[in-house]
């Protein structure tokens, strides 16, 4: 889909379809948007007569509107100034977008001009109505064979913005064309069947993406490397599968040679079984999405080589599939971490802090500036925060403050959890170092987290338990490419801002 702005009036832009934002309170002394008083006359007219729902999210259609150049106008509704937060405006835009190709119309223009405000800048309109965009046009028909849902014939949408901001709006325009690009890659790749998506088909989606960018570089280590370094953790894990796992390393060198990278490691469970500690069969198959970490850090990296950032960027995938068999771990099996900690497998279905704990030993030899680590790996996260809000933890205050901003800044909900020392006295074994479990369930993704912690005691770190937010169950069930918009949003401020 090409989105471009335009300083060209919305009223005569010849387009399939014009969209009009409107206030509850738009009256042609103060319309907000920039449009001539005469087609304000008409929308307020309508809406005194009572066509007009301007509740929020609401789409009204006109047709023939004569001083408009577009044969119709979707106006939507914003609802009434005063209640008006940066929410609402991405799911009015979401219901636009969603009417919009629904139609199957060909082009469309969005007049923008006027609307920026506290709760919603000029930028946030630009970048948001790319993204709601792009999320109601994504599909993925990969495995149909006639494809049920008609495929979208929005080829080109115009946002008007006036020649005031119409050289910044273009930065954002920029930066969220390529996060929409990016969040598909993310979506793709989650959305894959855990028959088609094997350890070695992440690492080989990552060697494709690498090859078309000349500073990014790929290495994956394949079973016998990690043999060699003693990685015996992720090899565990993927002991049971006939789907060897995958270690992959994806660089972006953005800046200099000698500046510290940002290390991302991504959990990349292919499939999640649970192992000999089988899951029970209902929503199993949801544990496709169980490498939805590592398609967050190849993405990001995806999105910081198009946007070119100037820093330096490592993602670490962890992938492995988790599956009984022969000659899987079994509850009570000891082994040695890269770190030297030995850990004993009470449950083999906590193996997402297996793979992890071995990629943020190993993620050390880059001396990283911080270390952000991608999992879905607790159910009990789900429990603490639902599925609107991902949880994340930090050892570094700095680093919590800036991922709340990052947060708030992309609209993309997290929240800092505790790490609480106590929790460690859990993970006691007999038989090893730590366990990978407690005897309880009480705080689960702290536990879960606390466990993480003995493997980063050498740099600031913070872990994103994304279990809930990944992806949606039931039946909108696909990818959400969560928390990537936070993600994007603390790199570009690593990259530009100022501290
Ligand atoms: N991949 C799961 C976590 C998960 C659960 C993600 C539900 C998405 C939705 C993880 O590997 C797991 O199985 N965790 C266990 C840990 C437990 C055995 C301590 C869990 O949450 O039940
Ligand atoms: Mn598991
Ligand atoms: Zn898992």
């Amino acid at each position: 889909m090409n989105l471009t702005l335009s300083a060209v009036a919305p009223q005569q832009i010849k387009t399939d379809c014009l969209i009009i934002p409107l206030f509850k309170e738009t009256t042609a002394k103060d319309p907000q948007i920039k449009l001539p008083s005469k087609v304000v006359n008409i929308l307020t007219d309508y809406a005194k007569l009572g066509n007009i729902n301007s509740d929020c999210g609401q789409i009204n259609w006109l047709f023939e509107v004569k001083e408009c150049a577009s044969p119709r106008l979707l106006v939507l509704g914003l609802g009434p100034i005063s209640e008006f937060t940066a929410e609402k405006a991405i799911s009015a835009l979401q219901a636009a977008a969603a009417a919009l190709l629904q139609k199957q119309y060909a082009t469309a223009a969005l007049a923008l001009e006027g609307l920026a405000c506290a709760a919603f800048s000029n930028d946030q309109w630009i970048q948001h109505a790319a993204l709601a965009l792009n999320e109601k046009a994504y599909q993925f028909n990969a495995f149909k064979t006639k494809t049920a849902a008609k495929k979208p014939k929005l080829k080109s949408i115009c946002l008007c913005v006036g020649n005031s901001s119409l050289k910044n709006s273009q930065k954002a325009l920029g930066y969220a064309l390529a996060l929409a690009e990016g969040m598909s890659f993310v979506k793709d790749l989650g959305n894959t069947p855990a028959n088609h998506c094997i350890p070695s088909s992440i690492a080989k989606s990552a060697q494709e993406m690498s090859k078309k960018h000349p500073k990014l570089s790929t290495t994956v280590l394949s079973v016998a490397d990690m043999k060699k370094l003693g990685m015996n953790a992720i090899l565990a894990v993927g002991q049971g599968s006939r789907n060897e796992p995958k270690f992959i390393i994806v660089e972006y060198k953005g800046a200099k040679k000698s500046d510290a990278p940002i290390a991302l490691v991504g959990k990349g469970i292919t499939f999640d079984t649970g192992g000999i500690s089988l899951k029970p069969p209902a929503t199993m198959d949801e544990m496709k999405y169980d490498m939805c970490g590592a398609a967050t850090v190849l993405g990001a990296i995806k999105v910081a080589a198009a946007l070119n950032l100037p820093i330096n960027i490592v993602a670490l995938a962890a992938c492995a599939e988790n599956m009984p068999g022969g000659n899987a771990i079994k509850p009570g099996d000891v082994i040695s971490t890269l770190s030297g900690q030995t850990v004993e497998i009470l449950n083999t279905d906590a193996e997402g802090r297996l793979v992890l704990c071995d990629a943020l030993t190993y993620c050390a030899r880059y001396k990283p500036e911080v270390v952000l680590d991608f999992a879905t790996l607790t159910g009990a996260m789900v429990v603490a925060l639902g599925t609107h809000t991902s949880g994340f933890f930090s050892n570094d205050e700095a680093l919590a403050t800036a991922l709340n901003h990052a947060s708030k800044n992309s609209l993309d909900s997290a929240w800092r959890m505790p790490l609480i020392e106590c929790f460690k006295d859990d993970l006691k074994s007999n038989f090893a170092d730590l366990a990978n479990i407690a005897p309880h369930r009480w705080g689960g993704a702290i536990e879960a987290a606390v466990f993480l912690a003995q493997f980063t005691k050498d740099y600031r770190w913070a872990h994103f338990d994304i279990a809930g937010t990944a992806y949606n169950g039931g039946a909108n069930k696909g990818a959400t490419a969560r928390p990537l918009p936070l993600l994007m949003e603390y790199l570009y401020q690593r990259a530009y801002g100022k501290s």
